[in-house]
């Protein structure tokens, strides 16, 4: 686990377009509603965008966070992916850590490979430069040769690679619990642990 910071926190989350908006919907969530989290840069790709249409019955690139949260947010700035002059290009931005949530093989080629041809893919390229945490929520079933040798290099330059595997052992009710248990997992990963979080007591 990632130690917690003391000052309040300046998270970037990037959903990129693999299956699993009810994931990003509850990330963002439970960020926004964090007292610790000052501060929420939230960036979803074109194709995020198609996969929350078919996953949410979301529609349209707009009120994005609106659609997520049930209402807008002062914490959340919303940036276009097109958008390279975005505040989290830089490395003079103070972000301290991003996740991406779920995250496609094609964003992990992107990142493993240096390619910074996207908002996510150059904020992800700063964190690992910066030497910041940067987490890897992918998605795909079966994986391929190219996806196992990209998590390679992703977590050789120093990305955590967090697969988005729910677990069962806590007994979910619903698709809803699964996100919230496997969310809560990267939280508490990131220096935000939540009350209430599944807990394994081994008794
Ligand atoms: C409904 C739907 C589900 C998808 N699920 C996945 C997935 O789980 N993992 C994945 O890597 N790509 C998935 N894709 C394909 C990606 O969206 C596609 O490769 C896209 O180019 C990724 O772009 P991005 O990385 O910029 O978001 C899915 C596409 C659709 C339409």
């Amino acid at each position: 686990m990632l130690e917690a910071a003391s000052a309040r926190r300046n998270i970037t989350l990037a959903i990129t377009g693999a299956s699993g908006s009810i994931y990003a919907q509850q990330m963002l969530r439970l960020l926004a509603a964090d007292a610790r989290v000052e501060h929420i840069d939230l960036v979803a790709s074109d194709s995020a965008l198609r996969v929350l249409a078919e996953e949410l019955n979301f529609s349209g690139r707009h009120n994005l966070v609106e659609k997520l949260l049930g209402s807008a947010s002062k914490k959340v700035q919303q940036h276009p992916d097109e958008n390279i002059g975005a505040n989290i290009a830089s490395g003079s931005y103070p972000a301290d850590t991003m996740v991406i949530l779920p995250c496609s093989m094609g964003t992990l080629a992107g990142i493993a490979h240096g390619l910074a041809s996207s908002l996510i893919e150059r904020a992800a390229d700063v964190a690992l430069k910066e030497r910041r945490p940067l987490v890897l929520c992918v998605r795909e079933t079966p994986l391929n040769l190219i996806h196992l040798r990209n998590m390679t290099l992703a977590a050789e330059a120093g990305a955590t690679v967090f697969p988005v595997m729910p677990t069962l052992y806590n007994q979910p009710q619903s698709t809803a619990d699964m996100a919230q248990q496997f969310v809560q997992r990267v939280l508490a990963h990131i220096g935000l642990s939540q009350p209430g979080a599944y807990i394994w007591t081994g008794a």
